[in-house]
């Protein structure tokens, strides 16, 4: 592992908080700051040690504020930026971390730098975008705005319409295209510049790191990302010199090129070649108790990356986010014990989503919020106990962001914490199994047994010096067997039956997961 992996990544594990739907301190219906703050506790006594913050700076709220109109200042709805601070004192004071989202790749139209960038007359802000020469002309593969300003040209967006690309310049500008700069040009290296300082404004602050948004999307006509990983090794360098403890993961999805970029870790998600669906979001999800599905693909996957890796960042697998499906619409609550089980006996840093470790519903036919669409399901307000509005705020249940499950046998925290099975409890079990043994770590090796085309179960080996954990995972309903060296004797955590060894083979019990000492 990379030595100058930032220690307290080793053991981390994140909880995502979409801070408009976790708690709502003044109640106004949406989440805030000081919300967070009392509900810290709560995070640490369900064993997570880090959380991921979605952004929480000014925005017009078109994409839930992945459309930021001021970097340095927090959107008002949340808190101060002194509330900020505090959420960082009160978080590091329980010995925990938080990274920010950072959301390098654009801005909202509303930013004072678009809206300088849009005058005709240049001025300091004409190249921290990216702008052709004429209205007219509309660069091939990219998406643009067009004819809303003065300025003659089209300005090319990243996600959103309403979300212009920032310029770090071309990897090969075309030179019959002067539009097209070069990484090293002026204007590329002053939004680069642009960029330290915001990261340098919040880790001064103490914010632990970032994860950053659509990390390989950076420099244009780039396909096989050289331009976006030599600029994310600027970045490297920058943050050696002043923040060596900042941690960094990525949302690019391929961990070959976002760890040489020098990130510590990348997320395998939704999208891309990773297979990640296979696990618990299509028809037939591997984890489900049907045993239809296949994590053959996934895992060949996850192994390309892993050897391409070297073991010099991690591969981190999240229960969930705020842009998929919630967990809970595929699977039922025995079939999500399961799944994190899986989740958190893995390598690289696990996330956990909010919500997620109560089997919170992905709440359907809701109506678009802050750009949400489809998404909007998944991002409603957290379910704390049986009071109003589970808890979440004392609002008028109208006001709140996003309308919660309307069901009266929601799942709440409180509901989970005294049951003895409940996803909630398991999580916190496995959380605890996990931080006693290294092996089951961040960081500690892994080599699959088992994991076969449409077969169960899926076996495989986590490692760290001496310490070896054999991992046996049968979400099907049915007895499993595979060929194995080992014998799961010393059990050290079990769902369902212990798994059994006869005549060379390991026959896994029926909706089972377990890991031994071996
Ligand atoms: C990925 C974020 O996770 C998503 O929520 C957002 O809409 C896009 N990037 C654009 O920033």
């Amino acid at each position: 592992m990379d030595s100058r992996q930032p220690k307290w990544l080793g053991n981390a594990i994140f909880y995502e908080i979409y801070p408009q739907s976790f708690m709502d301190s003044n109640d106004d219906g949406t989440g805030d700051f000081q919300g967070i703050i009392q509900k810290l506790d709560y995070i640490s006594e369900l064993g997570c040690n880090a959380i991921w913050l979605n952004p929480c700076f000014e925005s017009p709220f078109n994409d839930a504020g992945y459309d930021v109109s001021d970097y340095k200042k927090t959107a008002e709805r949340y808190g101060t930026n002194e509330d900020l601070k505090q959420l960082f004192d009160e978080v590091h004071a329980r010995g925990m971390h938080i990274i920010f989202d950072l959301v390098p790749g654009h801005t909202s139209w509303e930013h004072k730098w678009f809206k300088e960038s849009s005058e005709s007359a240049r001025n300091e802000y004409t190249d921290r975008y990216i702008w052709t020469d004429s209205i007219w002309e509309e660069p091939e593969g990219l998406n643009t705005l067009r004819g809303l300003s003065e300025r003659d040209g089209s300005c090319v967006v990243n996600f959103f319409s309403h979300q212009p690309a920032l310029n770090y310049g071309f990897y090969k500008p075309d030179p019959d295209k002067k539009w097209q700069q070069s990484t090293d040009d002026e204007g590329p290296r002053a939004t680069l510049e642009a960029l330290k300082d915001i990261m340098r404004f919040w880790l001064d602050m103490g914010c632990d790191g970032f994860r950053v948004d659509m990390a390989g999307s950076l420099v244009k006509n780039d396909e096989d990302g050289k331009g976006t990983i030599a600029l994310w090794q600027k970045i490297r360098s920058f943050l050696d010199e002043e923040f060596p403890d900042a941690a960094m993961v990525s949302e690019w999805g391929e961990p070959d090129k976002s760890l040489k970029g020098g990130f510590h870790m990348d997320f395998l998600l939704h999208f891309g070649p990773s297979h990640y669906n296979d696990l618990f979001r299509c028809e037939e999800p591997f984890f489900s108790s049907r045993g239809k599905g296949d994590i053959s693909e996934f895992v060949n996957k996850y192994k390309e990356n892993y050897e391409k890796t070297e073991r010099k960042g991690l591969i981190c697998i999240p229960s969930g986010n705020h842009d998929m499906d919630r967990l809970r619409r595929f699977l039922n609550e025995d079939e999500i014990r399961i799944a994190f089980a899986f989740l958190l006996s893995m390598a690289g840093a696990p996330f956990i989503y909010y919500g997620d470790e109560i089997g919170m519903r992905y709440v359907e036919g809701l109506a678009s919020v802050e750009g949400g669409y489809g998404r909007t399901g998944a991002r409603s307000p957290m379910q704390w106990d049986s009071t109003k509005n589970a808890g979440f705020s004392r609002a008028s249940t109208d006001k709140l962001y996003i309308s919660q499950d309307s069901d009266p046998d929601r799942p709440t925290v409180l509901k989970a914490k005294s049951e003895e099975n409940s996803i909630l409890n398991e999580v916190k079990r496995l959380i605890s199994v996990r931080q006693s043994h290294k092996a089951l770590q961040s960081m500690g090796e892994i080599e699959f047994l088992y994991a076969e085309k449409n077969a169960y179960p899926l076996a495989y080996l986590r490692s760290e010096g001496e310490e070896k954990i054999l991992v046996i995972i049968n979400p099907s309903d049915k007895e499993a067997s595979f060929k194995s060296e080992y014998d799961p004797i010393t059990s050290i955590y079990n769902i369902g039956d212990k798994a059994l060894k006869s005549g060379g083979k390991i026959i896994a019990a029926p909706c089972s997961a377990g890991f031994y000492l071996v």
